[in-house]
């Protein structure tokens, strides 16, 4: 039979790829590109800097749009202007950066995505733009760079998957970081290097959420870690389902029962050698569908469900990352990677499983599979004696319930000093975590008659039913993310550099929490 899934395996990088990107030693007002983009802070009567000299080479056309009322400076306001051979540029874009005073890195994401947004619906091949932030906005270089160049490379991200005619041919083909002032050339080129790896892995992860479940399953995640590995350098390791009976995994088992899609471990490992170094651990939920199980899904609740691999989706982009960064800590990606669906031979409510650590779970619902397969893997990492454990998964959707979808993901911690680090990394990506308590109740609220624990707690507190679930299989400094409410979106409306469909929520979350662990 064929299907989508025999195809070209084109699609997984994005429908046309992202653009290509570079940084010049030279003023905007001389680089050659069909675009370039200047910034306006709002309330400025009379730009300056880099703004002021575009201005200028047009003969005030810039102030008088600002004089006219044509353009306040708001953030996510684009003004356009044409050179008309004024500039080497034939158009020039004005973004709106908002308010001076509550200007941050997100607000450069944001502009930079807008006026990526724009440049590419006119048409543009080529975008041009200084830095955002780094003059009067007075942030360090680097990081200004990164977040200019990372808003307007996930802007360009588009799935469009198998829809003839999706690619309306409208896509920028480069984008080029004009920086004249030489002495900071080397930050602009740091941050534009992390962009880089950082959007790549943003968007692998979101193809791997968009694509569908007929195309990823198990294998097609162990195939991706693979690709990556040889790309990479990445150590791979993958056990299949005669690995995990190896290693008594009755629970992650037991999911996996009912799928004719095999069941594997992937894991992708940085600096694997250097056991000097402390060791951080990401873990990832990766149920390729999840159907619910015998104990199914409603007929609307089971459509989103192809994204149940977002977490793993999160670990194995941030993992290329980290290896094309070659950042110095060392880190492995282990995911948990299995379909849940209802079978003959699928596992039943009311059966009991043994887990590799030897816990016995009672199954109450074969819907709370994913912390059945997460709890096989936080068992599985204690092995490394890792100094830091984060698990990310779109474990329940009570996270959704309690703040609601695409706000923020559930952050529980055993460690008041990872949870901090954690919070610094949200706020410097703006990947947001609201951090929840793991209250005795909840505990209780999980206690089995016939089994150690049993793999739900009723229809009050999910969240932190789930958490405390997975709270018996660590030893170790541990935070756990629930992100169901974050792995897509309906439109990139809110966050411009966001697309329709999958977010590849996590990511830059790691990235800058491991950048600062470093
Ligand atoms: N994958 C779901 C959680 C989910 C729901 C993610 C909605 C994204 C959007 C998870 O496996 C699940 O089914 N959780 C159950 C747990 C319940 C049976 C205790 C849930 O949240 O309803
Ligand atoms: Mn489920
Ligand atoms: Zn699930």
């Amino acid at each position: 039979m064929t299907d989508v899934s025999d195809r070209d395996r084109s699609p997984v990088q994005g429908l046309a790829g992202l653009p290509e990107s570079r940084v010049v030693n030279e003023n905007i007002t001389a680089v050659e590109a069909d675009t370039i983009v200047v910034n306006l802070f709002r309330g400025v009567t009379s730009p300056g800097g880099a703004t002021g000299a575009v201005d200028e080479a047009l003969q005030g056309a810039i102030s008088e749009l600002i004089a006219g009322g044509d353009l306040s400076g708001k953030l996510g306001e684009v003004g356009v202007l044409y050179s008309g051979g004024r500039l080497p540029a034939r158009r020039v874009l004005i973004v709106g950066l908002g308010d001076h005073a509550e200007f941050d890195m997100e607000t450069a994401r944001r502009a930079a995505a807008h006026a990526a947004a724009k440049a590419r619906e006119l048409g543009a091949k080529e975008l041009a733009t200084i830095v955002h932030g780094a003059g009067i906005g007075g942030f360090p270089a680097t990081q200004a760079a990164q977040a200019t160049l990372e808003g307007a490379l996930l802007a360009s991200y588009r799935f469009g998957g198998w829809r003839r005619g999706a690619d309306d041919g409208r896509s920028l083909e480069r984008i080029t970081i004009a920086e004249m002032a030489e002495a900071k050339l080397e930050e602009v080129e740091a941050g534009a290097r992390a962009a880089r790896a950082v959007a790549r892995g943003v968007a692998l992860a979101r193809d791997l959420v968009n694509l569908p479940a007929n195309v990823v399953n198990p294998q097609y995640l162990v195939d991706t870690a693979k690709d990556i590995a040889d790309a990479t350098g990445l150590e791979l390791f993958v056990g299949d389902r005669a690995w995990a009976e190896g290693e008594g995994m009755g629970a992650f088992l037991a999911v996996a029962r009912g799928s004719r899609n095999e069941p594997a471990f992937v894991q992708l490992e940085h600096n694997a050698d250097r056991t000097d170094l402390p060791l951080v651990a990401l873990v990832g939920k990766g149920v390729t569908f999840d159907t619910g199980g015998l104990s199914l899904k409603t007929r609307d609740g089971m459509i989103p469900m192809k994204s149940d691999m977002a977490g793993a989706a999160a670990v194995i982009g941030a993992m290329q990352a980290v290896a094309e960064l070659d950042l110095p800590v060392r880190v492995i990606g282990v995911c948990a990677c299995v379909e849940n669906m209802p079978d003959g031979a699928a596992y039943r409510p009311s059966d009991v499983l043994v887990a590799g650590s030897g816990h016995s779970i009672e199954v109450l619902s074969t819907d709370a599979e994913g912390r059945l397969a997460l709890a096989e893997a936080l068992w599985y990492v204690q092995r490394f004696q890792p100094a830091a454990v984060i698990d990310i998964a779109t474990l329940t959707g009570a996270s959704v319930v309690a703040i609601g979808a695409g706000v923020a993901a559930s952050l529980f911690a055993n460690d008041a000093a990872l949870r901090a680090r954690l919070e610094t990394a949200a706020k410097a990506t703006d990947e947001k975590l609201w951090h929840m308590p793991l209250f005795d109740e909840y505990r209780r609220s999980i206690e089995s008659k016939v089994a150690d624990l049993k793999n739900t707690g009723g229809a009050q507190g999910g969240v932190g039913t789930s958490a405390v679930f997975l709270e018996p299989f660590t030893d170790y400094p541990w935070a756990h993310v629930d992100m169901a409410g974050m792995a897509m979106v309906d439109s990139g409306k809110e966050r411009p550099y966001l697309s329709h469909g999958a977010t590849g929520y996590g990511v830059r979350l790691f990235l800058e929490f491991l950048r600062d662990w470093a």
